[in-house]
């Protein structure tokens, strides 16, 4: 082979090889940002409440200020899994990361970044709402008077009570209290706020409201919202992105329009019923 070939053929070489380990660099350092980016990753999520499997292997990741909807009927996992999330029970394995972090060495100050609403969060019966959200501005901002005076007006808005919140809370409707509790969960501006049915027990008007209070409080303030709802009807119109899930185990995920597109359904009820039917089958 004449030597400026083979020069040229080595230079060939060099330049390839210098391609592929760039490729190489930059996928990881993608992957590693996206990573980092995720307000909540999920992966292999197995829960056994004695020898009950609740969990069986559930794996999903949300972006920041994506609102994420978990749906799926009674006694599918939703509730497990957001408790998990939050830290209030210990999965039996998998990997559960909270805005970047670990799940187990969530510490005090990122915890405060995160809201959990729970599914039957109570209320006080001998304080008012506005006594209520008080009190909870008062354990967050407990010397920082101008961000506790924000974030009470701010819950006292989301609340949208006008002069009934200063009623006793015993005097609430179930709808009321209901939106007390989810202006308690967002009024301080978490980072993430982990809504477990925040719309069960209200009538269409209410449901709609808090909805469309999530929905702009999301874009408003670019907070991750994970919610669950076992309305699959509901979710169409505030989520981004749903993990449909169904004893235990994720059975479609994505976006809504993607996957109705993808399997010919209608609505996420209709999609729902065809993939648990296709599975029994
Ligand atoms: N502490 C517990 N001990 C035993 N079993 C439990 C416990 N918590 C949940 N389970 C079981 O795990 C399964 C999932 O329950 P989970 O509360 O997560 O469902 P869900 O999807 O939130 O349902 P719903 O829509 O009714 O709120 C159910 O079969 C439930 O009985
Ligand atoms: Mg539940």
């Amino acid at each position: 082979m004449p030597p400026s070939l083979m020069y040229t053929s080595c230079l060939f070489l060099l330049i390839m090889e210098i391609f592929y380990y760039l490729n190489f660099v930059l996928g990881l350092i993608n992957r590693e940002v996206k990573s980092m980016s995720y307000a909540v990753e999920v992966a292999n999520l197995v829960k056994y409440f004695g020898k009950f499997q609740a969990l069986k292997g559930i794996s999903f990741n949300v972006d920041e200020g994506e609102i994420y909807g978990l749906i799926g009927p009674n006694g599918a996992g939703k509730t497990t899994t957001f408790r998990i999330i939050v830290g209030l029970i210990a999965p039996t394995s998998g990997l559960v990361k909270v805005l970047g972090r670990d799940v187990e060495t969530v510490d005090i100050d990122l915890r405060k970044k995160i809201a959990y609403l729970p599914e039957d969060a109570g209320t006080y019966r001998n304080i008012t709402g506005y006594e209520f959200l008080k009190m909870v501005a008062e354990i967050y901002f407990p010397n920082d008077k101008s961000r506790f005076e924000e974030a009470l007006e701010l819950g006292i808005k989301l609340a949208d009570l006008g002069d009934k919140i200063h009623d006793k809370m015993k005097t609430y409707s179930k709808g009321m209290k209901r939106r007390v509790q989810v202006a308690r969960a967002l009024m301080i501006k978490p980072k993430l706020a982990v809504l477990d049915e925040p719309t069960v027990g209200l009538d269409v008007i209410f449901a709609r409201e808090v909805r469309e209070t999530i929905k702009n409080f999301s874009r408003e303030y670019g907070t991750t919202i994970l919610m669950s709802s076992h309305n699959m009807l509901e979710v169409e119109g505030v989520c981004d992105r749903v993990a449909l899930i169904d004893k235990g185990r994720i059975i479609a995920e994505g976006y809504v329009s993607d996957l109705l597109q993808e399997h010919g359904a209608k609505n996420l009820e209709e999609l729902f019923v065809m993939l648990v039917r296709g599975e029994e089958e």
